[in-house]
């Protein structure tokens, strides 16, 4: 596990940013994991500057869906793929896409890629990944499920006077940690706790994200969330 810890969520930005240009410098056809929620969005900021900028092509990679709430169109203002578009996909000039609508079809498509190369994380306030409620095995499948009351709670804070919807699909726990790049990125004191858990705690089905360990993992977190 390399942990590289930053001042404040700019310098977690401009890390980020310099990890995963420099892994689609490498590898121009780079499939890439893509989660929203907050903390990944200064990184998505800044890489579209750096695309705009001609520093950074992200024409030939490949950004797939992470996961989604069911039973909301395209263009409701809660639909994760709607903010994958607008803060990801669009602003880098992505045209290739894979979307999370039904798990068979999405673990052929990961399958046909020939797998994840980059996995962007973000950690959940009771360990999740995605939506890998725990309790979550290593080799739990893409499915659909039921959110539990904690991720309701949570999620009401992107939604503002908007219901979340109770039900969702997610890349399993099998496919993220197939990826041959996994980066988690943690910003906030809210995080300290659940951070320490993840690498420091048991690997445990309690703490899905506590498996990432096994994983090529990059952790870049803020002071604090891990001081
Ligand atoms: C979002 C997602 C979630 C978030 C996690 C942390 O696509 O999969 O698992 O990454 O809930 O969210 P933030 O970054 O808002 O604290």
């Amino acid at each position: 596990v390399s942990l590289q810890l930053q001042p404040n969520p700019e310098g977690l930005a401009q890390a980020a940013s310099d990890f995963i240009s420099e892994q689609v410098r490498t590898k121009p056809d780079l499939s890439i994991l893509v989660a929203t929620g907050h903390t990944p969005m200064p990184t998505y900021a800044e890489l579209a500057r750096r695309v705009e900028a001609g520093e950074v092509d992200f024409s030939r990679v490949t950004a797939v869906q992470l996961d989604e709430y069911l039973g909301i169109d395209d263009d409701d203002p809660r639909s994760l793929w709607g903010w994958m578009r607008r803060s990801f996909v669009q602003p880098l000039g992505i045209t290739r896409t894979v979307r999370l609508k039904n798990p068979h079809q999405f673990e052929a498509a990961i399958r046909n890629l020939g797998g994840l190369d980059l996995a962007i994380l973000g950690l959940g306030p009771n360990g999740h990944l995605g939506f890998n409620e725990p309790p979550s095995a290593m080799d739990a499948p893409t499915r659909t499920l039921e959110l539990t009351p904690a991720s309701l709670e949570s999620n009401r804070a992107y939604w503002g006077e908007l219901t979340v919807p109770a039900g969702a699909i997610t890349a399993g726990m099998n496919l993220i940690l197939a990826a041959r790049q996994t980066l988690l990125l943690v910003s906030g004191v809210r995080k300290r706790g659940i951070l320490h858990a993840t690498l420091e705690g048991p690997e445990t089905p309690e703490v899905p994200a506590s498996f990432l360990r096994r994983t090529a993992l990059t952790v870049i977190a803020d002071g604090a969330a891990w001081t």
